[in-house]
């Protein structure tokens, strides 16, 4: 059940000039219980021009610790980035719908970007159920792989940077992995483009895919209607309700 909690900032952990993760504790109480994909709304202290909550992944989460990993693409992103050690945060969670864990046979999440930030947690809940799981990562340049260790812990790891500095030399989307490697079921979540390009791949080899759309938001809970999505099945739907995770075959993608 979605609720409003305190969060403290127990660490700011910067990576580069363009990310960082939080790692937050309850103020009081223990964290419930979250999905992979699900996502937060976090209010961004002392800022009037970011009246509304910022939508952000659950990049991981347990009874003691909620992790929020953040790139800088505005105001509020940027506060979030900068935020001190032992600072109060307001956050509503769980929200969405997440991944679907009753996968089976070979399992790739596939995540580009900041948009990693999910594939953790579900990797690591899939792991639990004994389903084999496969990562590839893509990013501009070595040094924005984010959280490459604990993917790594996880499960195999590929990787893919554009300027190959790190792993294969391109798009994550040009990886032989997609094109070659038996799969039954992809999970996906990133900029736009790849997520269509992953979901491209994966209509023409019959594979299964989730993606994890980052539809504008702003309440987060199904009553502004910003995030409508137009779907195959149900017409325009809530991103932040029905979403933000869909099968491919709900999305309206040529
Ligand atoms: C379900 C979901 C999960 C997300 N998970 C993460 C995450 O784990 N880490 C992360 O860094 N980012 C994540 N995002 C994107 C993040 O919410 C936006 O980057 C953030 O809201 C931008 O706020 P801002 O004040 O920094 O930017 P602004 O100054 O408001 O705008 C800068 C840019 O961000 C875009 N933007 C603004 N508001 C939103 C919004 N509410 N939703 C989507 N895009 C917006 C604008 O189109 C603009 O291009 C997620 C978004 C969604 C919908
Ligand atoms: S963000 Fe308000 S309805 Fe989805």
């Amino acid at each position: 059940m979605k609720t409003v909690m305190d969060f403290v900032v127990k660490e700011n952990v910067r990576h580069g000039n363009q990310y960082a993760l939080l790692r937050l504790s309850p103020v009081r109480g223990t964290m419930p219980e979250v999905a992979p994909g699900q996502f937060v709304q976090i209010d961004v202290p002392n800022s009037r021009a970011t009246f509304l909550r910022r939508p952000i992944s659950i990049n991981y989460a347990d009874q003691r610790e909620l992790w929020l990993l953040i790139r800088r693409s505005g105001v509020g992103t940027n506060a979030l980035c900068d935020i001190p050690q032992g600072t109060t945060l307001s956050v509503v969670l769980p929200l969405g719908h997440g991944f679907s864990l009753d996968v089976k046979g070979n399992v790739l999440l596939v995540g580009g970007g900041v948009g990693i930030a999910p594939l953790l947690m579900l990797g690591k809940r899939l792991v639990m159920r004994g389903i084999d799981v496969k990562f590839l990562l893509g990013a501009r340049t070595s040094t924005e792989v984010l959280q490459l260790d604990l993917f790594r812990q996880t499960g195999e790891t590929r990787v893919a940077t554009e300027d190959g500095s790190l792993g294969h030399h391109g798009l994550v989307t040009t990886h032989p992995l997609l094109e070659q490697a038996e799969i039954d079921h992809i999970a996906c979540c990133g900029p736009l483009p790849m997520m269509k390009a992953v979901a491209a791949i994966a209509r023409q080899r019959g594979i299964n895919c989730e993606v994890s759309l980052e539809n504008r938001m702003a309440c987060g809970m199904g009553a502004c209607l910003c995030c409508v999505e137009d779907t195959t099945d149900s017409g325009n739907v809530c991103a932040c309700t029905e979403g933000p995770v869909f099968n491919i075959n709900r999305l309206k993608w040529t």
